[in-house]
């Protein structure tokens, strides 16, 4: 026998001493299930490259967040496709809008579900872009400030709706002051802001774009987004939300960015979540459906990658298979 002062193998001996030492843990009650609700579904429609999401009529919506509810998840994240697009985005702040008709009939069918709104203009604007738009063609311009006030509009539509926290998802500067203000003047200073403070400009939304018919009609969103490359760019980003007045942060996407997530929580200390956007669930959903990945295992695993990098609530297509699946493994 070896004489070997240290041997870490010890604690990976039995179940009950590996769950013992086990570093990090994942419950349900850190989960956020991103939902979609059009105005023009008699009934739930199947996005094609997410399976297992649907497009929500509003009907069907009020059933699966009492699912939702009942299963123990806390929050919901929710996205409204209009049947009606223009370019002012007018039904982003429709009192009638799908957005507020759905938080108004969820909060009534579950009360004790927390409701988290997308605040942005993109599934909004007949253009696709999340702010308003000045030219055309190779000349055309996403102008900020006038978006803002739009999105201060809009959050506060989703308050008035009931909304118990508002998610700006634009990247224009200035959103988060603005709708803290535009909440306060209107006595929301209940309703908190969840910024999704480091969004880059990324591939991996390409599924949602399917799922919210919020693809941009020409150009792209790298003058607004951030560039894959800016990790120090994104702790700026967070610093100016923060001292906008926002409460929570988000990081996304998940996992091209776990340094960022490690660094922001590290740095900030915010409760902060990851969102594992829908590109991350597509790719291991394909995977899967070949028979070259154990889907559990492997969104086990990622979900586990995501606390391990700091990550306090993960935003995740996977979180109502991940009640039973947690379940399991305890
Ligand atoms: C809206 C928005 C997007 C996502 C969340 N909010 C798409 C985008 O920025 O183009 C992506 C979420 C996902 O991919 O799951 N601006």
């Amino acid at each position: 026998m070896l004489s070997l002062p240290l041997r870490p193998r010890r604690l990976r001996a039995s179940a009950s001493v590996r769950n013992l030492v086990r570093e990090c843990r994942l419950h349900r009650q850190q989960l956020i299930l991103p939902v979609f609700v059009s105005e023009k579904a008699g009934e739930p429609q199947p996005v094609r490259s997410m399976p297992g999401v649907v497009q929500h009529s509003l009907a069907s919506l009020v059933e699966e967040a009492r699912r939702i509810s009942d299963l123990g998840l806390p929050a919901i994240l929710l996205f409204g496709i209009p049947a009606e697009k223009d370019e002012g985005a007018s039904q982003a702040y429709a009192g009638k809008g799908i957005v507020q008709r759905a938080v108004r009939a969820v909060k009534q069918a579950a009360p004790g579900l927390t409701v988290i709104t997308d605040v942005c203009l993109c599934e909004y604007t007949s253009h696709g872009h999340c702010g308003l738009v000045e030219g055309h063609g190779s000349d055309y311009r996403v102008v900020n400030d006038a978006s803002v006030e739009l999105l201060a509009r809009t959050a506060l539509s989703h308050a008035e709706a009931g909304a118990d926290v508002v998610a700006p998802s634009d990247m224009m500067d200035g959103r988060v002051g603005a709708i803290r203000s535009a909440l306060d003047a209107h006595r929301h200073h209940d309703v908190a802001i969840m910024s999704y403070a480091a969004k880059f400009c990324s591939a991996f939304y390409g599924p949602f774009r399917d799922a919210a018919e919020s693809a941009p009609q020409f150009g792209d969103r790298r003058t607004y987004q951030m560039d894959p490359a800016n990790a120090l760019e994104a702790l700026r980003e967070v610093a100016i939300d923060i001292e906008e007045g926002c409460d929570l942060l988000i990081v996304k996407p998940g996992l091209p960015y776990l340094d960022l997530l490690w660094r922001v929580k590290e740095r900030f200390e915010l409760p902060t979540a990851v969102y594992n956007v829908s590109g991350e669930y597509a790719m291991l959903k394909a995977a899967a459906m070949n028979g070259w990945l154990d889907e559990k295992r492997a969104a086990l695993e990622l979900m586990t990658g995501f606390r391990r990098a700091g990550a306090d609530m993960i935003i995740t297509y996977w979180a109502k298979d991940l009640v039973p699946w947690l379940d399991e493994e305890a």
